[in-house]
């Protein structure tokens, strides 16, 4: 996994030792239940999770290099929301942060990195990202870095008890990035 510096952050991989900086946010009632999971019970559960985040290598720890803390995550996963687009190149992108750091434009920053780096470097045809309809931060998130709304359904999510709620999807094509650059 490639690191990835932006003004304020570094995307790099994560570490066991990260625990404490996770469980920081991933107890909180305002990150997991936006993002399709059940908030973490103990600083245990998050190592497991960095654990899965190392053996799939898909997720960046986000760390702030002021504080050199890790204040969220942010994956680009290999996922076709769209079945009839399955032939593109395509990745698909999801993030959370830290409430404390909420309002600072910082999941932008990351995103804009990972698009610039998905076009650029990966060759990606289109990029995608999605919010529940309930979450009008992401949404903003996505509004702000330049994604389309395409569609949306209905989907029931395994990691929070089963619970059916509809997801809008957004997306970036190549051509539009690279215009708009
Ligand atoms: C979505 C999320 C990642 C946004 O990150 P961020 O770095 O704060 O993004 P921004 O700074 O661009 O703020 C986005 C919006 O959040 C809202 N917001 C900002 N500060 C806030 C705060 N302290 N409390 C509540 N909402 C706030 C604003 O509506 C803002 O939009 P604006 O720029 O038009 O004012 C973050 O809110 C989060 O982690 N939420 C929980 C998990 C989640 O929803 N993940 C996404 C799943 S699709």
């Amino acid at each position: 996994m490639y690191r990835i510096a932006t003004e304020r952050l570094l995307l790099r991989e994560w570490k066991v030792t990260d625990s404490e900086d996770l469980y920081e946010y991933a107890k909180s009632e305002l990150v997991g239940p936006n993002a399709g999971w059940k908030p973490h019970k103990n600083e245990e559960e998050s190592k497991e999770i960095i654990e899965m985040f190392i053996n799939g290598n898909d997720v960046y720890a986000i760390e702030l290099k002021s504080e050199k803390k890790v204040i969220g995550g942010i994956g680009l996963h290999d996922r076709k929301p769209d079945e009839a687009l399955s032939h593109l190149k395509q990745k698909e992108i999801g993030y959370v942060l830290n409430p404390g750091y909420w309002g600072k434009g910082y999941i932008p920053e990351a995103v804009n990195s990972l698009l610039r780096h998905g076009f650029e470097e990966l060759d990606l045809d289109v990029i995608w990202c999605g919010h529940y309809d309930f979450n009008n931060n992401s949404k903003r998130v996505n509004e702000k870095c330049g994604f389309t709304y395409k569609f949306e359904r209905k989907v029931k999510l395994d990691r929070l008890d089963g619970r059916e709620v509809t997801c809008l999807y957004y997306s970036v094509s190549n051509s539009d990035y690279m215009k708009a650059r």
